[in-house]
């Protein structure tokens, strides 16, 4: 019989490894097939870079950050011959069904590859929790908690210092870290992506916590955009090199802050530090119970689709409507939380 594909790509995410562990040993224990991985997302595939998954390569990884396939974003649509050379690396390794584990990019591919005849199934990952077909990813949790520390530490100083604190999160088109993390740290201000913000509006909330003699946390995701900022502001569009542009927002609300109210503010980037280290328990769950499911289908032949998580249940979705939009905060959730603000 032939063998199971994995690979993983774009952004890395704490619970990865759980998703190998779990769909390497279903495929072998249960199933009785072999398991192949491919390294570096897209790339693996395309230029036939494999390593091998038995039991042995998952001990050990269920708590490890990371990915032990690695990744990338390569897309092997803007590669000559990108679909074709998949095609053959898969029947040279005999390998009759992939699961590709990503976010909105790698589905993506997943997606034209699906309809290109490539026998797929996709498992959604990614820190934003921006995926539309599923309820939660896996790794989001694990973000909350790592900035919803950082902001806990960092109102201590804060206010000893009598400062206000601008936390940029990651999100580059959704604001879940930046809402979830601002609730659960007590922020006193929370700006996402999905609508410009006011600065004014944002100094009147700094101004009233420091008349109460408190110390302003803002947290801003990276993609937060200033009323008629555009222009000044590029935050979170690549560069040449591929890179998000980080810090971009946050430091230049910091300054704009100290500017306008007369209070000193400084500025920390989480950048990377919300994707890196071990999953919390929540995310090991949901990413092993995502694996599980996801060598199912495989052994049902059910291809083109993904697993996703409604309730509390993991049930399945065409790739076509888990990659079709994103899942962007609703503006209620910012309002609701306004009544914190201040
Ligand atoms: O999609 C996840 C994400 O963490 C975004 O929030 C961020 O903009 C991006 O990845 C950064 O990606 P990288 O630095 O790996 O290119």
């Amino acid at each position: 019989t032939g063998r199971v594909g994995v690979l993983t790509g774009g952004g890395d995410c704490p619970g990865l490894n759980a998703v190998i562990r779990a769909v390497t040993r279903k495929a072998i224990e249960v199933h009785g097939k072999e398991v192949v991985g491919f390294r570096n997302g897209w790339r693996g595939p395309l230029e036939g870079l494999t390593t091998p998954l038995d039991l042995d390569a998952v001990e050990n990884v269920l708590d490890r950050g990371g990915t032990v396939l690695g990744s990338s974003r390569t897309n092997p649509y803007k590669e000559s011959d990108g679909v074709e050379r998949i095609k053959r690396t898969l029947e040279e390794n005999r390998v009759d069904a992939l699961i590709a584990i990503g976010g909105e990019d790698t589905l993506g591919v997943a997606h034209g590859l699906a309809g290109e005849g490539v026998p797929v199934v996709g498992v959604p990952k990614t820190i934003d929790n921006d995926l539309d077909a599923t309820d939660y990813t896996f790794g989001f949790d694990t973000a909350v908690h790592i900035a919803t520390e950082a902001v806990d530490r960092l109102r201590t100083t804060a206010e000893s210092h009598h400062r206000a604190l601008v936390v940029e999160v990651m999100g580059r088109h959704a604001g879940w870290i930046a809402l979830h993390s601002g609730l659960a740290g007590g922020a006193n201000v929370i700006l996402g992506p999905e609508q410009r913000f006011s600065v004014d509006r944002v100094c009147d909330w700094v101004t009233r916590r420091f008349e109460r003699q408190y110390a302003p946390i803002i947290v801003v995701a990276e993609g937060a955009i200033p009323e008629g900022g555009a222009e000044v502001l590029q935050t979170g569009e690549r560069d040449a090199f591929g890179h998000v542009r980080l810090g971009g927002v946050g430091t230049w609300l910091a300054e704009e802050l100290a500017q306008r109210t007369g209070n000193e503010s400084r500025a920390v980037v989480l950048g990377h530090t919300q994707r890196g280290g071990t999953p919390t328990a929540y995310d090991r769950v949901l990413a092993t119970r995502f694996g599980l499911h996801a060598m199912d289908a495989v052994a049902e032949g059910d291809h083109g689709r993904m697993v996703a998580l409604r309730g509390t249940d993991i049930v399945r979705v065409s790739l076509e409507a888990a990659t079709a939009q994103l899942k962007t905060v609703p503006p209620h959730r910012y309002t609701e939380a306004q009544a914190l603000f201040g």
